[in-house]
């Protein structure tokens, strides 16, 4: 074989999404994009928001001497220290700049994360239904998935979770708002997880990381206050980025911050700094930060998001499909009315419709909706998922 078995195999496991949006390509270019309504993939259509092109008109007219040369690993301590300043804000504790590093994303937040804390055959839980590149990424690293179901209403179980932990656990990765199902987790949750954390960590003598996955912190609904996770265990590790909160998927900025007391917390710190380095990101795109650290109280218009929200949710609830209320981020995760959701989904395609089968989120029988789409698009879905709802006699 010329290249690695285990890529070959991951590629064809872990390929639903991009097959999913490659067809869609392929029927847009057959049928005309305006015949197909792609709620596929987690894309936003939405342009980033004002303030972003004024802040990169202002820096191409106002060029910093040496922006573009590399720098600390890091990333900018401007960058750094403006990131720590809304987290103070929002997290009930102080941030300084050294608690923070800059990365490519969120993705790039995980894989620096990972890298860093994990020796190998370790464990890492997750909580099904997930975003499926964890087990890339937690493989990547040499670590182990280990995945225990939510309730019917996608919320972690705390007793599943307490017989899942080993003296092998090394973290616990947490998402909230959550893709695929947008549940946002309750304070009362995060309380119990810290303190099931901390009581585990007694038990075996070893450290757990909460490693909270907040993509979507800023994309939440109904006026929800977001729970942090930072006051309820030491040993947390937040990552996320601005591809959805400021629309700049292709942008590739985020950061990781750490508790501020988290045991080790310099050890760790050069860790990652280290980690960001020879992963080969070597550092966050250098614009991005000068850009973000002028942004970190602005956010895309939630409330086009919440009205997406609403008018799907209301026409599923109306047509008979079972969904579980989106409180954050921009997806849904309705039942599928067959056993096996393919038999939905291609029945769905029928009508120029295209969703993502659960299995692709570890939890089959259900199909993820992404509704980070034109409003034209939802409408043409909606016609789709009624005939659908029809044929499966669900009204
Ligand atoms: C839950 C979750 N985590 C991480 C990421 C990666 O985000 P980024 O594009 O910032 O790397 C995504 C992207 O869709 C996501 O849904």
């Amino acid at each position: 074989m010329s290249f690695s078995d285990s890529v070959r195999q991951r590629m064809v496991e872990g390929s639903w999404i991009r097959r999913m949006f490659e067809e869609g390509n392929q029927l847009k270019q057959k049928l005309g994009a305006d015949k197909v309504f792609d709620l596929s993939i987690g894309n936003p259509v939405m342009d980033p928001p004002p303030e972003f092109y004024k802040e990169l008109q202002r820096l191409a007219k106002n060029p910093l001497p040496g922006m573009h040369r590399y720098m600390e690993n890091a990333g900018y301590a401007g960058a750094r220290s403006a990131v720590a300043e809304t987290l103070s804000g929002e997290m009930g504790l102080k941030f300084r700049h050294n608690n923070v590093v800059m990365t490519c994303g969120a993705a790039g937040a995980l894989n620096v994360a990972l890298k860093a804390i994990l020796n190998p055959g370790e464990e890492v839980i997750v909580f099904a239904p997930y975003f499926l590149e964890y087990g890339n990424y937690i493989d990547n690293h040499g670590g182990v998935i280990k995945v225990v179901p939510t309730d019917d209403s996608f919320i972690p179980r705390l007793d599943a979770l307490e017989t899942a932990i080993t003296p092998k656990t090394k973290a616990v990765i947490v998402n909230s708002p959550n893709n695929p199902t947008g549940v946002v987790y309750s304070e009362d949750l995060i309380r119990g997880l810290g303190r099931l954390l901390g009581k585990k960590q007694r038990h075996f003598g070893t450290k757990i990381y909460l490693i909270s996955d907040e993509a979507y912190r800023k994309l939440i609904y109904d006026g929800l206050k977001y729970p942090p996770v930072f006051p309820h265990h030491r040993q947390s590790i937040v990552v996320t980025s601005h591809s959805k909160d400021l629309a700049l998927p292709g942008e590739r900025i985020g950061y990781i911050a750490v508790h501020p007391e988290c045991s080790e917390h310099d050890d760790l710190m050069a860790a990652l700094i280290f980690c960001n380095r020879i992963l080969g990101f070597v550092n966050a795109p250098a614009m991005m930060q000068h850009l973000v650290s002028k942004l970190q109280n602005v956010t895309v218009s939630v409330a086009d998001y919440q009205k997406k929200r609403d008018f799907l949710y209301n026409n599923l609830v109306r047509m008979g499909y079972s969904v579980v209320k989106p409180q954050g981020a921009f997806y849904m995760f309705p039942k599928s009315p067959t056993k096996d959701e393919m038999e939905f989904l291609n029945e769905l395609r029928q009508w120029n419709v295209l969703a993502v089968p659960g299995n692709g989120f570890g939890t089959p029988g259900y199909f993820r909706i992404a509704y980070c789409v034109e409003d034209r698009t939802i409408e043409g879905a909606v016609a789709g998922l009624e005939k659908a709802a029809k044929k499966f006699k669900l009204c």
